[in-house]
């Protein structure tokens, strides 16, 4: 028997959506942008040593992983950094000046928001480019630019492209602090990433109980709660479920009293400083009969036995470098999720790749 092949399946190379596809090529993404390490060391050195402040301006998946670079370069280069959503740009305008670098990242380099603020830092303020899309409007009108190397992204829920964001940021705030510690572990992130890939079968076994939640919950602490936001957005996009993310010691500030029997709470607890409170939260929500799925060290026994499902990880990946690999099983469950409800993962309702409207 011979299978006929559209060239829509060619382009799928096997895969059922393009989703899964771009999941499955983060290594790569990964690999290749680790290659724009000389040039971001060229962008730091061009850039005026008397920067002040740095400001990311982003939408959507983008602005998640604005807020993993504003822990980042708070943190390993102290210089204060915020992290504005590109529609609420115009009331930070007039905060900047040529002190201040802004960052735009974006993966189609096209977004509307984005493009308008872009025009305003430029009358002030230096600008730089994390851009997935080459040629496009950001990567022409910034001042400085980063190509991430994901490749073309056809699926509308970003993947790779995030990945690949998260790693321009990263060489960016290793550079920034002369950390070659972190820059020597940034190498082994693809490892890790194709590692995490390889539990795809629990997963989707996990999604088919999780299919009919109403409400779900991510909680992460400190690099992870960019992680827990990123997890929910992709649920939201995809599956259609409520999903909501939340810095873990907000919990109870608030979200607490929506917890309930059986309500599904995904924890993002990677080994490191932020664990044993992001273990006091987890247990929070279990002794309201949460269902906890937690992301952790395989390493991790007392996060097996409090948990009711857990996804590991290999223990070398700490919660610094976490976002770039415990992001994997969030996409996965989403993707399955969205599998079980009969939903296209590639094509979400309402939702554009690119949004070129303000
Ligand atoms: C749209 C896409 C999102 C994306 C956002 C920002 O909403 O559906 O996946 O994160 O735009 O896009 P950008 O191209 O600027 O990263």
């Amino acid at each position: 028997e011979t299978i006929n092949w559209t060239p829509e399946m060619a382009e799928k190379e096997g895969y059922n959506h393009f989703m899964i596809k771009e999941i499955n090529e983060q290594a790569t993404s990964v690999r290749n942008t680790l290659t724009q390490r000389e040039h971001i060391q060229e962008i730091i050195d061009d850039i005026d040593e008397g920067i002040q402040r740095i400001c990311f301006v982003a939408c959507g998946t983008s602005y998640h992983a604005s807020l993993t670079g504003k822990y980042l370069i708070e943190s390993l280069a102290g210089i204060p950094t915020d992290v504005i959503l590109a529609s609420e740009f115009k009331y930070s305008a007039n905060t900047l000046n040529d002190k201040t670098l802004v960052i735009f990242i974006s993966q189609s380099g096209e977004t509307a928001d984005s493009l308008k603020a872009l025009d305003v830092a430029n009358e002030t303020s230096k600008t730089l480019g994390i851009v997935n899309v080459a040629g496009s409007s950001i990567t022409r009108r910034a001042e400085y630019v980063i190509q991430t190397q994901a490749g073309p992204e056809i699926g509308v829920a970003a993947t790779k492209t995030y990945v690949a964001q998260l790693t321009s940021i990263y060489l960016f705030a290793a550079l920034l602090a002369k950390n070659t510690e972190l820059l020597e572990e940034l190498e082994k992130v693809p490892d890790f990433i194709d590692e995490a890939l390889e539990d795809i079968d629990f997963i989707k076994e996990i999604s088919k109980r999780y299919n009919y939640a109403r409400d779900f919950f991510y909680l992460g602490r400190g690099y992870s709660y960019p992680t827990a936001l990123e997890g929910a957005l992709k649920l939201k996009e995809i599956t259609y479920i409520h999903g909501e993310g939340y810095a873990a010691g907000e919990l109870k500030h608030g979200p607490l009293a929506l917890i309930d029997e059986g309500i599904p709470v995904v924890v993002i607890a990677p080994p490191g400083d932020s664990h044993r409170k992001t273990m006091s939260n987890l247990e929070e929500v279990k002794s309201r009969g949460a269902n906890v799925l937690a992301i952790g060290s395989a390493d991790d026994d007392a996060l097996k036995t409090k948990a009711d499902d857990i996804i590991t990880i290999n223990p070398e990946v700490n919660e610094i470098i976490a976002p770039l690999v415990y992001v994997v099983p969030l996409q996965l469950i989403a993707y399955y999720i969205t599998l079980e409800k009969g939903h296209d993962p590639d094509k979400p309702k309402n939702l554009a790749k690119c949004v070129t409207v303000e």
